[in-house]
């Protein structure tokens, strides 16, 4: 049964160099109309489950003022939370403050999200931040007083002109700020952003491995677990809700552009505001056995211990090496096995997507 939430934010104070996400400028006039259509998207679609993980992405959801973040929380009073849960919230450093932190809290958020993304200055000018590193020591400061204790932040790493050892020292920045979850993307250019427009190129994809394998093997000094090809935590700080994904579990999606995975339909809403507010239409894929199989490869192998064995054949009554090519992709040592999981092996970590592309085809 479904036990989790997803629900997208998309205004922003600031629009990011390389951010092709769904999000638009901050405007009080879209916000109100937009919290009124996302009550109405919950109420008609929630059917009362407990609930054990919520993540309120963006966007920016921090860029709510607080009367409009006390109406989200509102909106959010059906939800019934199990016992134990993990309530996401995101955070850019640069519009949350104590009152909004204190909201968050009363209202059961316990897991903050920041994106910080480098601690360099010339970095975060090139990606169109408006922060700088002192901001961020200032308010994860602030987040920790307050009593938030699981706290992730966001590194981007791979941009153009960024050196090893400017990574080196945005890794040892981010350490020093002692949290226990840390997210590590790296620089994608995507159409219709800044960077694509102004014609700005990829790093070569050797600098972009030695910086991956840096990244890989500093956390792992410092205590960090690396749990999925990009994400790494202090034991027992795995994101429950994004293993909920990895792990091909159902989850509903809501707000503008939101995807959502329900009684085998996997859906993805309009990401146009308009049509979200006045004409509310997705997309959906209703998914055969096959497509569900496919999808427990795909994000099961992004995890580092990869997919429990049994657990498949509990769900599909097919035996893993049954499937696809995985005894080809065993024998080519792509991946490996222990008594209970299949996974790939650790130094195919890095080309995860172009191996599963071949054998599985998507
Ligand atoms: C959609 S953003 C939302 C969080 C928040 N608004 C922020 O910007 O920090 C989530 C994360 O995705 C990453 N991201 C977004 N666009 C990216 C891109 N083009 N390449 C690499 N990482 C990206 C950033 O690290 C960002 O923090
Ligand atoms: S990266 Fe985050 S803050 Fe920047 S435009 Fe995208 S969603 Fe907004």
């Amino acid at each position: 049964m479904v036990s989790s939430i997803y629900i997208h934010i998309p205004f922003c104070s600031n629009i990011c160099s390389y951010c092709a996400f769904t999000k638009q400028f901050y405007n009080e006039k879209l916000v109100e109309s937009y919290l009124k259509s996302l009550k109405k998207e919950i109420d008609e679609n929630y059917k009362n489950e407990l609930i054990k993980t919520i993540y309120i992405g963006g966007g920016t959801p921090s860029s709510l003022k607080i009367n409009e973040l006390k109406e989200l929380f509102d909106i959010l009073k059906i939800i019934k939370l199990a016992k134990e849960y993990e309530f996401t919230f995101e955070v850019n450093p640069e519009n949350i403050d104590k009152e909004k932190l204190i909201l968050l809290k009363e209202n059961g958020v316990n897991r903050i999200s920041m994106g910080v993304e480098s601690t360099n200055l010339k970095l975060l000018n090139y990606l169109g931040r408006k922060h700088d590193f002192n901001l961020v020591k200032d308010k994860i400061k602030l987040i920790k007083e307050l009593g938030f204790n699981n706290i992730n932040v966001d590194l981007i790493y791979a941009i153009p002109n960024e050196t090893i050892d400017d990574l080196k020292k945005d890794l040892d920045n981010i350490i020093s700020l002692n949290v226990n979850h840390i997210s590590t993307y790296s620089l994608m250019i995507e159409p219709h952003t800044i960077l694509y427009i102004n014609k700005e190129k990829n790093i070569d994809e050797e600098i972009d491995f030695e910086m991956y394998n840096l990244i890989c093997n500093t956390l792992k000094e410092n205590g960090f677990n690396h749990y999925e090809i990009s994400n790494f935590s202090k034991f027992g700080y795995e994101s429950h809700h994004n293993l909920v994904y990895w792990n091909n579990q159902e989850y509903y999606g809501f707000g503008l552009g939101a995807s959502g995975y329900i009684d085998n339909i996997r859906y993805t809403n309009t990401n146009i505001l308009n049509e979200y507010i006045n004409n509310f239409k997705r997309e959906e894929e209703i998914l055969s056995l096959k497509d569900k199989i496919s999808y427990e490869l795909i994000l099961g192998f992004r995890k580092i211990n990869g997919i429990n064995k049994n657990d498949f054949y509990d769900k599909y009554k097919i035996d893993i090496h049954e499937v696809y090519n995985i005894k080809e992709l065993l024998e080519k040592e792509y991946l490996e096995e222990n008594n209970t999981n299949i996974y790939i092996k650790y130094d195919k970590i890095y080309i995860e997507n172009s191996i599963l592309i071949n054998f599985i085809g998507e």
